[in-house]
């Protein structure tokens, strides 16, 4: 079984996917970790965020992706560099470089082969923008995630200052509109709800609550 959850950024999804996955025994992918870890890549190697970039690159980028039970794990030259990847500078380019179809169609291969591994056992929980309508658009159940900006702020901001990074509440939320912007707006597999997804606002619910609602659904059948 698959289950993808899309969303805007900050809304709660990961959290809520990894959750599920704990619950269900189902693997966790997610896909947001991929695009950082191909954004590292970039900076790394002083890559330009264009197609011709992508295409000089991906070929011999050394990318491997682990998804282990509730957690997707991503390696660059073989360093885990999943606990590096949660920067501005990081998240900023994971953007950019979500724009080009080069970096879309090489994740999307690393995507479909994680959906044939896991799909009948143990099952797969999948996070991102764009899984219930282009990854896996026939996807057992697909959720899309949402939560007004200020709220989504307000929690990023609470994460950031457990990890010992001051902003402002401003600039975290406007920071947050405007990759809403740039997810929406792309050409390319934009963030969008599938026709089919059932919509869950987490404006008031806890994390607990929010995994618990995708839950009940999945479970019952
Ligand atoms: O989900 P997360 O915030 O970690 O994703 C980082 C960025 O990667 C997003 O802002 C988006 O541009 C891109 N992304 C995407 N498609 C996905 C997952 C992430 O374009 N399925």
């Amino acid at each position: 079984m698959i289950v993808a959850i899309d969303g805007t950024a900050a809304s709660g999804k990961s959290t809520m996917a990894h959750q599920v996955a704990e619950v269900s025994g189902f693997v966790f992918m997610d896909s947001g970790v991929m695009y950082r870890a191909v954004a590292f890549g970039f900076l790394k190697y002083h890559i330009e965020s264009t197609e011709r970039g992508a295409a000089a690159y991906l070929p011999k980028m050394n990318l491997r992706v682990n998804c282990i039970q509730s957690r997707t794990k991503v390696y660059v030259d073989e360093e885990d560099v999943s606990s590096r990847l949660h920067t501005s500078r990081i998240t900023e380019m994971s953007s950019r470089i979500a724009m080009l179809k080069g970096v879309r169609e090489f994740l999307l291969e690393v995507q479909h082969e994680i959906g044939d591994r896991f799909d009948e056992d143990p099952g797969v929980v999948a996070v991102g923008r764009d899984i219930g309508t282009v990854v896996f658009p026939d996807a057992e159940w697909k959720f899309f995630v949402t939560a007004s900006p200020e709220v989504r702020a307000r929690r990023r901001l609470a994460e950031l200052s457990q990890t010992g990074i001051e902003t402002s509440f401003q600039e975290v939320c406007d920071a947050i509109i405007e990759r809403d912007r740039q997810d929406s707006q792309r050409v390319i597999a934009p963030l969008k709800k599938a026709s089919d997804a059932i919509v869950i606002n987490t404006d008031d619910l806890t994390p607990d609550e929010q995994a618990a609602v995708v839950l009940e659904y999945i479970l019952e059948r």
